[in-house]
């Protein structure tokens, strides 16, 4: 089916894109508390701190086509604007951040079209994230389409950096003073460096959780032959 189709009314093609995009973003934000609820489940441990969805805006879409040289049609949006919908997962490590990106970009209805690592290679600003574009197909009453989808995702350290440096840079329309970017790269710096520590602090702390919870589970099991053995006594030993 082609929505984009010029013989389509366009105030129609329109609202059914955008029913498209919003119904994208419920897909993939479902899919991403399926796994977030699966984690708790089986490991007592929640990978994603929180999600943001958004859809942008018709100017913002506008203004993008006209900075890389497009007319603004419906056809041209579908195709070359790659963040009608957006997601945002912030994770509370790094490790939960490819953690999260393998077992999405594993589903087998989802369709990974680019990745760009910003963790592995920061942007020059100092900017850190792992961003992925994917499409997820979204079946209307007359059939399918696969839909595409921006999804972000960063720590809570990355995501305080990255909001701030982005209203540094709108107060100052991407020209902010020199001292500035400098002290912003250096935070980018202390946000690496907390975030290694945090997540090295966390896998000792899960090493000893494991070993206090098999403790337990020893004290317990314990506990439980001894009361056998105890009421085995009782009920033998008031046979005879
Ligand atoms: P646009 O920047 O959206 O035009 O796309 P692009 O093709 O350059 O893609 P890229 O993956 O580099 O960036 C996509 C999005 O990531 C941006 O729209 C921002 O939301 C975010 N982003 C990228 N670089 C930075 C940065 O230096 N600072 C902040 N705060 N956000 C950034
Ligand atoms: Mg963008």
């Amino acid at each position: 089916m082609d929505y984009t189709d010029s013989s389509y009314d366009s105030v129609d093609s329109w609202k059914t894109i955008i029913l498209l995009y919003n119904s994208a973003l419920k897909e993939i934000n479902t899919k991403l508390e399926i796994l977030n609820d699966e984690f708790q489940h089986v490991h007592r441990y929640n990978p994603i701190e929180h999600i943001k969805s958004r859809i942008k805006t018709p100017e913002s879409i506008v203004k993008k086509l006209r900075q890389r040289g497009y007319e603004s049609t419906i056809e041209n949006m579908v195709k070359y604007v790659n963040d009608i919908a957006g997601i945002r997962v912030i994770c509370s490590f790094t490790s939960d951040i490819y953690n999260i990106a393998e077992m999405l970009a594993n589903q087998s209805d989802i369709n990974v079209l680019s990745i760009k690592d910003y963790i592995s290679h920061p942007k020059e600003s100092g900017y850190k994230s792992y961003h992925m574009i994917v499409t997820v197909p979204i079946f209307l009453s007359d059939g399918c389409v696969d839909t595409k989808v921006e999804i972000q995702i960063r720590t809570v350290a990355m995501d305080f950096w990255a909001s701030l440096e982005h209203k540094i840079n709108y107060k100052f329309e991407g020209e902010a003073p020199e001292h500035i970017k400098r002290e912003l790269f250096e935070c980018a710096e202390m946000v690496s460096d907390l975030d290694a520590k945090m997540m090295s602090l966390n896998d000792e702390i899960k090493g000893f959780a494991a070993s206090e919870s098999e403790l337990e589970e020893q004290i317990e099991r314990q506990k439980r032959a001894a009361e056998r053995t105890l009421l085995k006594e009782k009920l033998y030993g008031e046979a005879e």
